[in-house]
Order: C-alpha cells, then sequence, then structure tokens
C-alpha cells in the first residue's frame, strides 16, 4: 500500500502545465495555486498527489494533453468514477490525473444493430438508462453504476450480477476509441459482430487499467430489454446446497437465469446492521443465501412457476429450508438491495481485506471452507464475510479484520487457496496497485515478459499509469 508522496517540482512540469492552459486552468486544477492535487481511492486505502487534475472535454483534447505529456515526461493517471478497488486510478506522485467526466455524450443508440455508441465520462446508470429508454439494455449491472463510468468500467473490465448470461465488459465491447501513449488516436470505433482483421485490439485495450491507452469512447453491444422479471430470496442448507439449486435452475430453464449471487449468514447481517431501511424477507437467520433473478424479454413469460417448481422441488430435497418471490417490482428491488449494499456496509463497518477470487464453480464450497479456515489460523477471531458471484465462480471473499497489519499476508494466504483449485486472486476488480506483488507471484517469466512487451510496444516511455498492474514500469 503506497502512502503520501510529495510531488516532484521538476520544472518540466511547470511548463507542461503551461502549455495546457484552455485544458488547464485554474478551476481545474484542485487545492489552489500551491496546493498539489491531493487524490483518494473510493475505499481510502490509497492516496497520493497530482500535479494537477485535467479535465478535458473530447478525445482531441485528450490528445493533447497526452502529448504534451509525454514530451515533458510527466505521467498521466486516467481517472473516470473513481470507484475501482484496487487504486489503479490514484496517482503516486508527480502524475497528472487526466478525468473523463466531462466526455459526456451518449452518441447513438442504434435498436437495428443493437449497439450504443458511448463516450468514456458517461456513468454506466446514464449509458444503461439510454438503452433502456430505447427498449434494450446494457447487461452489465455492478452496484456502484451511478458513479462508475463507461471508460473505467471497460479499462477495468468490470464483471457484476449479469455476467452468468452476457459476460463481462470484454464481452460486450465492440469497438474503441483510445487515445495512445504518444498523443495520436485510435479510432477503432466499429459495430461489428464479426472482424476477424488481425490482432483483437479492442479486447487488449479492455481490462488493461489506464495502462497501455486511454479510452475516449466504446461502441457497446445491448440486447433486448426483459419485459418478465422474478427474483427470489432462498436460504440454502450450505454453499453445496446453493451448487445443487444452480443445478435444478439451469436444467429447468438455464436460459432464463440472469443472476445466482451468494450472501453468507455473515455478510447479510452486516448489512441489516449498517444500511437504513434493510428487510430480513424471511426473518429467520440462515448460515448461506442466495439471490436468484430469472427474465425474459417476452412478456408473456411464466417464469414465476418455473422458480417456485424449483425451489419447492429444492426444499424438499433438503437443498432449500426458506424463499420468499418478491411479487412487485418494490419487493424485486428491496431484494436485490440486500445484495447491492453489501459493499457499502463493509466501508461503513470499518477495515476491510477484499479477495475478490474466482474458481471453477463447482469448486466454491470447498474454497469457502478451506478459506476461512487459513484466515482464522492467521488472525484468530476475525470475521468472515464473503459473499459474490457464484454463478461465475467469483467470491469476494472478504474479511473484517482489527487492524491491517495482517491484509497482505491474508490476501496471499487466500489467493494460494484458489491457486490450489485452478483460480484467480482477482476475478473482476483487476490488479490497480494494491495486487501487483500477488501478479508478480502468480505468473510466470514468460507472462509477465509477455505483458512487458506489450506495454513497452504500445507506452515505451512509461507515460500512461506508471506502477499500475506491472510494479517495474517506470519513466524515461
Ligand atoms: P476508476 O476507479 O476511475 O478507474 C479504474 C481503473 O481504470 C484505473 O486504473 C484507471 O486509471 C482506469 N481508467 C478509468 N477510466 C479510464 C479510461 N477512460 N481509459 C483508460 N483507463 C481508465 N467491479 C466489478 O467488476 N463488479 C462489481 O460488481 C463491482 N461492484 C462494486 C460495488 C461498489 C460499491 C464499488 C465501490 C465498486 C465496485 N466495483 C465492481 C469496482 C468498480 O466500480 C469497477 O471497477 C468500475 O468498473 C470502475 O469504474 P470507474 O469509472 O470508477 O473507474
Ligand atoms: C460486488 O460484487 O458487490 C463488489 O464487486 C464486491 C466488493 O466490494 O468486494
Ligand atoms: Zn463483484
Amino acid at each position: 500500500m503506497s502512502g503520501i508522496r510529495t510531488p516532484d517540482h521538476d520544472p518540466d512540469h511547470v511548463r507542461i502545465l503551461a502549455r495546457l492552459s484552455g485544458i488547464v486552468g485554474p478551476r481545474h486544477v484542485l487545492g489552489g495555486a500551491d496546493a498539489a492535487p491531493f487524490c483518494t481511492d473510493w475505499r481510502g486505502l490509497f492516496t497520493g498527489t497530482a500535479l494537477a487534475v485535467v479535465r478535458p472535454a473530447d478525445a482531441a483534447q485528450v490528445a493533447a494533453c497526452v502529448a504534451a505529456c509525454a514530451a515533458a515526461g510527466v505521467a498521466v493517471v486516467p481517472q473516470g468514477g473513481n470507484t475501482g478497488l484496487c487504486g489503479g486510478a490514484t496517482p503516486q506522485g508527480g502524475e497528472i490525473v487526466l478525468s473523463l467526466g466531462r466526455l459526456n455524450r451518449v452518441r447513438d443508440v442504434d435498436t437495428v444493430d443493437l449497439v450504443m455508441e458511448v463516450e468514456a465520462g458517461v456513468t454506466l446508470q446514464a449509458t444503461r438508462l439510454a438503452a433502456d429508454s430505447a427498449g434494450l439494455d446494457l447487461p452489465l449491472g455492478i452496484a456502484s453504476e451511478g458513479s462508475a463510468q463507461i471508460g473505467g468500467v471497460l479499462a477495468t473490465n468490470a464483471g457484476g450480477t449479469a455476467t452468468l448470461r452476457y459476460g463481462t465488459a470484454r464481452d460486450l465491447a465492440l469497438g474503441l476509441e483510445v487515445v495512445l501513449a504518444d498523443g495520436r488516436i485510435w479510432h477503432g470505433l466499429r459495430r461489428l459482430r464479426k472482424d476477424n482483421t488481425g490482432i483483437a485490439l479492442t479486447k487488449l485495450f479492455v481490462g488493461s487499467e489506464g495502462t497501455l491507452g486511454i479510452i475516449t469512447a466504446a461502441c457497446l453491444r445491448l440486447v433486448p430489454a426483459a419485459r418478465a422479471r422474478e427474483v427470489a430470496f432462498v436460504a440454502v442448507a450450505s454453499p453445496e446446497a446453493a451448487l445443487g439449486l444452480l443445478g435444478l435452475l439451469r436444467r429447468a430453464d438455464g436460459a432464463a437465469l440472469a443472476a445466482f449471487e451468494y450472501i453468507s449468514g455473515a455478510a447479510l447481517r452486516l448489512a441489516l446492521a449498517q444500511i437504513e431501511g434493510l428487510i430480513d424477507p424471511l426473518g429467520t437467520a440462515a448460515g448461506h443465501y442466495v439471490l436468484v433473478e430469472m427474465s425474459s424479454p417476452r412478456a408473456e413469460a411464466a417464469l414465476a412457476p418455473v422458480l417456485e417448481a424449483v425451489l419447492a422441488e429444492a426444499l424438499e430435497g433438503g437443498l432449500v429450508t426458506d424463499a420468499v418471490l418478491a411479487a412487485s417490482e418494490a419487493q424485486r428491488t428491496g431484494l436485490w438491495r440486500l445484495r447491492e449494499t453489501l459493499t457499502e456496509a463493509q466501508q461503513r463497518a470499518g477495515a476491510t481485506v477484499k479477495n475478490d477470487i474466482s474458481v471453477p464453480i463447482s469448486r466454491i464450497p470447498d474454497f469457502l471452507r478451506q478459506a476461512a479456515v487459513v484466515c482464522e489460523a492467521r488472525v484468530p477471531g476475525l470475521g468472515v464475510v464473503p459473499f459474490g458471484h457464484f454463478g461465475d465462480g467469483n467470491i469476494h471473499f472478504n474479511l473484517m479484520v482489527p487492524d491491517a497489519s495482517a491484509a497482505e499476508d491474508l490476501m496471499h494466504a487466500v489467493g494460494e487457496v484458489a491457486r490450489g483449485m485452478g483460480g484467480s486472486f482477482s476475478a473482476e476488480h483487476g490488479v490497480g496497485q494494491l495486487k501487483t506483488g500477488l501478479l508478480a507471484a502468480w505468473r510466470g517469466g514468460v507472462e509477465m515478459d509477455m505483458f512487458a512487451a506489450i506495454k513497452g510496444a504500445l507506452d515505451p516511455r512509461g507515460v500512461l499509469n506508471p506502477g499500475k498492474i506491472l510494479a517495474s514500469t517506470s519513466r524515461t
């Protein structure tokens, strides 16, 4: 974890700011003339100072800014909604922060091609609302969507509660407009479903956390909006029982299964204690819950009988101990709030360690058990509050600890449990500056060499987001 660093007052840095007048003005430099803008991430885990916060209004201004920075040897940290959980958007000292928030236009929603073109600074929520008003859906649901921006969502390859059915942000990205490290613009805003002309650059930039290019706009794949939805909140006997229930749902109507989210009893209790207005819909405490959503674009799809039949069979078989099915849109929203407020609840409750692991879905029960044993042996009495995207094999094995001193050790230990099952230490939050050590420890020389070669080819002078993903990237 990085501490506060002081900015580098190299005279070149001052000159570059002067050259950028029009993009950087006093209005856009937080902290006043003498103070370096102070930045922190959403969790308050990372802090740093920037030379300036720059707020360009379009791709040409982003390009001018990056070219000027490259010429002056100043690094650039792209920042969207600043909701990232790995410190990727926080400067480490001496960079400028390039905020994309003014690139805020939805350019087009095409109801025939099922594509939308949107600028990087539009929030995910506003993007989804624009699709919705055309009868379509951008199927990417994350609890931070009111702040997270399309550029950040793509740069982190965000997943979320609809990944089970539609994949991650990378699966929804058809084309991009990107400012490269030398200030050139790649105009890759293609809308094609199929395009095998060369290396898939769009896919490469998605998930690169601002280290290879700055995304200024994107073409995104849309789907017909759901017209029938059913949501159930289910107490299950065990994680194995959750796996059994997932199997029953897949067999009954796998195509309609839209979400299968896990909430441990401890995580639910934390949310009920921390978030005003939350109601436990079952009333009796259980150790494990799942939130199930089934949906269809056909308004007349009879999903409730299917879900009720599956839940009845699961009750009979002892997999499920209790369940409620929402009967209205307000109730559906209420059930989803139990899941979507978990991150906020943990943030309010204090020191947390986030372990965003993935394993093959079949190994989740083993993982939950083994990881709890490993953590409790290290910090007796710590709080284990796992939840997450069970249907994707992605569990947020989050921990409540008395202080942060054991965080690094716990992250590595939990990661090792996942690794033993063929898993990953970061399923959706990325690497940022939080997990560079884990990446280096996990990935062999060949893979790290390929990462470094790609970074070296696209950003040879280390202008873009140095110290993120690859700790060793430096400026020249
Ligand atoms: P930022 O935090 O601003 O930046 C994230 C990274 O992307 C940084 O490395 C930054 O440099 C880079 N970046 C930002 N914009 C650009 C750009 N235009 N071009 C190039 N690089 C850029 N994540 C999930 O995947 N699934 C979840 O379910 C989920 N739930 C969350 C719930 C809460 C309450 C919170 C706080 C976070 C959650 N997140 C989740 C994490 C976070 O919201 C996502 O990673 C989101 O995609 C980040 O978007 P942002 O605009 O806030 O990016
Ligand atoms: C979520 O799925 O709610 C977040 O990605 C998890 C987290 O905050 O750890
Ligand atoms: Zn998540």
